[in-house]
């Protein structure tokens, strides 16, 4: 049975657009929830400047309690600056995610940097932080919401620098949900292609109801890795119009139901669904087990 190895992203890519704080104790227990349900890998959270995201603001202390608790987990969080790489090393996180657009105006939207100096920002982070692993978070891969349609023969040039710096991990990210499943398969290889030791994952937004076909597009291309949110909450408050994520239990559901092993206890996970919606009654969901479940109890 093939293993898919479920990467949640909720609590920073879900968390990041709501806009009143969640609470420490409300975060602990999502996330404890998610370890609970089977998840292995996580990104808790991103090390970002609280006046960009104050939904973040506490992010050395919940990472601090996650890592002194549970050891063996794979947590990571996301960082626009060798300040947030610093700050997730310092908090006791080996693995971080740094996050570059494709598209160079999404990149000053939402990083307010250049291509270039995203570049030389990383080359500090490797210099600084030498053991620490670094995914890169290719935003906008296969489209920008600024310059309109991307393809491999921009990501596969973009990403030679990033690769000879170093960096564990590529993950394509479909920020604004354009991709199609044909367009998966070519960038993934292409990349493979050009990169045949890099580790890939993908990152897609469902805004157009492709989450689903997309990420199965990438797992049937060989990727092992994929994120998704759990409820599909999500979002980029620097993308106007991006939705929700892909839900994590209806991705484990359909993977499930195919024969992958996921290690996704799904019942559970959708039972912290539904307890995530009720505590961030704001949060946009696009979870379809969700919907059901929630129809299911108000008839
Ligand atoms: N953690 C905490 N604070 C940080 C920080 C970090 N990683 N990086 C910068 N800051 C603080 C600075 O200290 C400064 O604070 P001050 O105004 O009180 O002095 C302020 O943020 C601005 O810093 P500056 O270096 O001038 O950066 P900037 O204004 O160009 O902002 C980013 C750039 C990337 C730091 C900021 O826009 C950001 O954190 N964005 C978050 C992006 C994000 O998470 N997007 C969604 C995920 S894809
Ligand atoms: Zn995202």
């Amino acid at each position: 049975m093939r293993k898919i190895e479920i990467y949640e992203v909720g609590p920073r890519d879900g968390f990041q657009n709501i806009p009143e704080y969640i609470a420490l104790e409300t975060k602990k227990k999502i996330i404890e929830g998610l370890l609970a349900s089977g998840v292995a890998h996580m990104q808790i959270t991103s090390f970002v400047s609280p006046k960009a995201i104050p939904q973040m603001k506490d992010a050395t202390e919940l990472t601090g309690y996650l890592v002194d608790k549970y050891p063996d987990a794979d947590l990571m969080a996301l960082v626009p600056n060798l300040r947030g790489a610093q700050g997730a090393w310092d908090a006791g996180l080996k693995t971080v995610s740094y996050v570059v657009s494709l598209g160079e105006s999404h990149n000053k939207a939402n990083i307010r940097r250049t291509h270039e100096e995203s570049l030389s920002e990383l080359l500090k982070i490797r210099e600084a932080l030498p053991d620490l692993d670094i995914c890169l978070d290719l935003a906008t891969t296969f489209g920008c919401p600024f310059e309109g349609k991307k393809y491999a023969s921009d990501a596969v040039p973009f990403l030679k620098p990033y690769v000879e710096a170093g960096v564990s991990v590529i993950n394509l990210c479909d920020t604004i949900g354009v991709a199609n499943p044909a367009q998966v398969r070519e960038t993934i290889d292409a990349v493979k292609a050009e990169y045949p030791d890099m580790e890939l994952e993908v990152h897609i937004h469902d805004t157009r109801n492709m989450g689903m076909v997309n990420t199965l597009a990438a797992i049937e291309r060989g990727v092992n890795k994929v994120q998704s949110t759990l409820g599909g909450l999500g979002g980029c408050p620097f993308a106007p119009g991006a939705s929700g994520n892909l839900a994590t239990e209806d991705l484990a559901f359909m993977l499930t139901e195919m024969g992958y092993d996921t290690g996704i206890n799904i019942e559970k996970m959708v039972e912290l669904a539904k307890y995530q919606l009720g505590e961030i009654p704001s949060g946009k969901f696009s979870g379809h087990l969700l919907r059901i479940q929630n129809k299911n109890t108000e008839e």
